[in-house]
């Protein structure tokens, strides 16, 4: 009986985590995926440091959730084979210096 509860709790924590895998990530390798993988292209077509495009006036992001697709589809289109951390350092990064939602 002890085995079943201590795996139950097990699961459930693993379970936790996971839903909410993203607050877990780490910005300073979102930092540097960003710095490698995106940033070129925004400073490309908006300029400055290529921050603009995430402070603009008519940015298109308003959720975290839309972060988080944006952030995929950005590695689907350039192909960049991110893995699920990576994603989830890139969204933290973002939203910690930029985007700010709760
Ligand atoms: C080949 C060029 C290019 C690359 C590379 C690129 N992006 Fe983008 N990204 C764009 C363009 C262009 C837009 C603006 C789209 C629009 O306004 O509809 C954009 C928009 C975004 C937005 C939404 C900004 C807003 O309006 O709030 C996010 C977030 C974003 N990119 C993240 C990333 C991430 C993360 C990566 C790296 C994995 C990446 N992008 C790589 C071109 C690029």
């Amino acid at each position: 009986m002890r085995m079943v509860s201590a795996s139950t709790f097990i699961f459930a924590l693993l379970f936790t985590i996971s839903a909410h895998g993203f607050l877990l990530g780490d910005p300073d390798n979102g930092k540097l995926v960003h710095q490698e993988k995106c940033n070129a292209c925004h400073i490309g077509k908006f300029g400055g440091d290529g921050a603009k495009i995430y402070s603009r006036d008519d940015r298109r992001i308003q959720t975290v959730e839309g972060l988080m697709a944006q952030v995929e589809f950005c590695d689907r289109q350039i192909k960049s084979g991110l893995n699920g951390d990576e994603i989830n350092d890139l969204v933290i990064y973002l939203n910690e210096n930029y985007y700010k939602f709760e």
